[in-house]
């Protein structure tokens, strides 16, 4: 393979961003007020803490309103849903995403379940995943949204193709099914329990890899000529024995890039694959819901 196999989500990121930025400044004459965004995040974990900032200056970046309510580990469900609820009220606020994970006493679903399903930006509302089940309009969740598009990219018509997704997870392995189904592929959900998961994998032409498993998927699972696209974002070791010693970490993904990069048609790399598509993603999607709020008239398909 050559390095144009290489799907480059970094670049295509870049420029879904720029495309929201100049729509963001169009609605903002026409509202007469900016697209917003309400990030909630409860706790301290340092990965949802760099998260939540990148949102937040990427927001901003593109010419939107960025909120931002930081709350103690210890909150309790009904301060969060109260907030949550002033935020469906706001008028300013667009798009609500609550960070995930919440701390474990919080119960999740029925945070989710109290957001507008209109300003849902992430599609986790049961509602926004209905919509998505029966081919109805609604926000799908970016990271698969994003895979989705860097698949249209690359493959243009997907119709007809076998797709095999490993992963079950309602963030991204089944929306990622439903959007390759609504696309006409043959859809296999694979997981942990799958039999055989290498002999089910070598049947597809399209591999979506979001099990959280470091490196787990090898060359010789991969039909030549495949596109692959991995989701996983996994910490591990450094491969330089003395950094490792000193605890020095990289990042790779599900998929074992040394050996499935010869045989795939096109994979992303991890990072600057899958990764920086579900910011970009976030604030397209928050970009709809402003215009549907405001009554402001988006074209079928202008982003
Ligand atoms: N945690 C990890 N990814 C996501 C995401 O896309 N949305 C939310 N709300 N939490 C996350």
């Amino acid at each position: 393979m050559t390095d144009s196999n290489i799907i480059d989500g970094k670049a295509f990121a870049e420029t879904l961003r720029a495309r929201v930025g100049t729509l963001a400044a169009s609605f903002e004459a026409q509202a007469g007020r900016k697209a917003g965004l309400a990030v909630v995040l409860v706790g301290e974990d340092p990965a949802s803490q760099v998260y939540v900032r990148s949102k937040g200056k990427q927001t901003v970046a593109c010419g939107m309103a960025s909120f931002e309510h930081k709350l103690p580990a210890d909150t309790d469900e009904a301060s969060l849903l109260a907030l949550v609820e002033a935020l469906n009220a706001d008028p300013a606020v667009d798009g609500i995403l609550v960070q995930l994970p919440l701390p474990a006493h919080l119960d999740e679903q029925k945070v989710i379940a109290t957001i507008n399903p209109d300003k849902d930006v992430d599609g986790f509302h049961v509602i926004n995943a209905g919509r998505l089940a029966v081919g109805q309009k609604g926000f799908v969740p970016c990271t698969p949204l994003g895979c989705l598009m860097l698949l249209k990219d690359r493959l243009g018509n997907l119709s007809g193709l076998d797709a095999v997704v490993i992963g079950r997870s309602n963030i991204v392995g089944k929306p990622m099914a439903q959007l390759l189904l609504g696309e006409s592929c043959t859809v296999t959900i694979a997981h942990s329990r799958t039999k055989d998961l290498a002999e089910v994998v070598r049947r597809a032409d399209i591999v979506v890899a979001a099990v959280g498993r470091a490196e787990m998927v090898k060359g010789d699972w991969i039909k030549p000529g495949a596109t692959v696209i991995d989701v996983g974002i996994n910490r591990v070791a450094s491969l330089d024995p003395v950094a490792a010693a000193e605890g020095k970490t990289r990042l790779v993904g599900d998929v074992d890039f040394a050996s499935v990069a010869p045989v795939a048609g096109a994979i992303t790399p991890v990072p600057g694959g899958v990764g920086p598509m579900t910011i970009a993603v976030l604030l397209r999607n928050t970009l709809v819901a402003a215009h549907a709020n405001a009554g402001i008239a988006l074209a079928e398909g202008a982003i």
